[in-house]
């Protein structure tokens, strides 16, 4: 059994790492030690059989790892990283973090999209695994087909990004304002007579006011931020570059075969799942039943949804995905802007296929 650093296994992402490796029995397949940044000396998770914790700050203590797997964040990696290599350490890092994911030498791993990437990275020597953006990640596990049968001319994402892409303290804000707005016109809600304007004016001026918006900066419950990540000089949000940076690495197309993508990321109301839609201009005219079959075929977990009513409002959602390993991807059409462009829709959840999961599947890549 080889001996594997968790770091970062207590936040949001590394807790969903753990149920998972748990879940799927990783745990039986490796020594894994526990690292943290605050509490070295402390106890491991009780239900793993490891030593006191480590101190993740300790070159010394990390470069004994053949393995080390990261969730705590881009500051941690790019602190102790380059540190870990020039002390000559030569195992594999394996990141959740954004940090590296563009470094010449890094792989960004989605192994039911890119395995071919990753095995050709791993037979050169290749020891940088990251994972890609949530949003990226979560639409290739829909649509990867397109791409891979070279279908895609280009492709614009408007994406209705969960609270949970912000983090966990970002998914109770959300929770505390609705409870807040809610509070707020108890009374009037309870009053079948009252004026829906009244209550309507009331929210408002809550929103406007006295509510709580410490994470996200504004309201997000009852609103939307059409803006995620920091700003770029080109007018790009960073989430909006990651789209065309991100895809086309993970593709592993580069130079004139780069696929031209972009789009808006705005942040809306869900808690875990990312949904986006996409307007897609095809090479040629395709016929829908073959784009169905493309997407359908595209991951084992993509599940290609009928464009009716009923199927997209019960199976396209959020609340649909969340907590499943599902990719649906409907509101699949033919656009009027002609027969080459059509629209889709997809839902994931962004801790599972968008953070986590990856990660243990490059784990179990290396564990083979
Ligand atoms: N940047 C994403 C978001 C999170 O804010 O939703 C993880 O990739």
């Amino acid at each position: 059994r080889l001996d594997v650093g968790f770091v970062g296994y207590r936040g949001m992402v590394g807790s969903v790492l753990m149920q998972r490796m748990r879940d799927e029995g990783d745990f039986n397949r490796i020594n894994p030690i526990f690292f943290s940044t605050s509490s070295a000396g402390g106890d491991s998770p009780n239900w793993a059989d490891s030593g006191p914790l480590q101190d993740a700050y300790s070159v010394e203590a990390l470069s004994k790892l053949p393995v080390i797997l990261s969730c705590h964040g881009g500051d941690y990696t790019k602190e102790i990283y380059p540190k870990l290599r020039s002390s000559g350490w030569h195992g594999y890092w394996i990141d959740a973090a954004s940090a590296l994911r563009m470094n010449e030498e890094a792989v960004i791993v989605l192994d039911p999209v890119n395995r071919e990437v990753i095995d050709s990275a791993l037979n050169s020597g290749g020891k940088l695994f990251t994972g890609g953006n949530c949003t990226v990640s979560c639409m290739l596990m829909g649509i990867a087909g397109l791409f891979k049968s070279g279908l895609v001319e280009w492709m614009t994402s408007m994406t209705y990004q969960a609270a949970s892409g912000g983090g966990a303290k970002h998914m109770r804000e959300l929770l505390t304002q609705f409870g807040t707005l809610n509070n707020e016109v108890k009374n009037l809600l309870d009053d079948p007579a009252s004026g829906i304007l009244e209550i309507d004016k009331q929210v408002l001026s809550k929103q406007r006011g006295d509510i709580d918006t410490t994470q996200f900066g504004v309201p997000l419950a009852g609103n939307l931020i059409p803006y995620i990540d920091s700003q770029l000089e080109n007018g790009q949000s960073r989430e909006e570059w990651k789209a065309q940076s991100e895809t086309n690495k993970i593709l592993g197309l580069k130079g004139d075969s780069i696929i031209p993508i972009d789009g808006l990321c705005v942040r809306i109301g869900a808690m875990r799942s990312h949904s986006q839609a996409l307007t897609i201009k095809l090479k040629k005219d395709v016929p829908l039943s073959d784009i169905e079959d493309i997407i359908s075929n595209s991951t084992e977990w993509s599940k290609f949804i009928p464009n009716n009513k009923e199927d997209a409002i019960h199976k396209l959602t959020p609340v649909a995905v969340s907590g499943t390993l599902d990719i649906p991807v409907g509101r699949v059409r033919k656009l009027n802007m002609g027969p080459n462009y059509i629209s889709a829709f997809t839902v994931g959840d962004q801790l599972l296929w968008g953070a986590a999961e990856p990660l243990r599947r490059m784990l179990n890549i290396v564990l083979d």
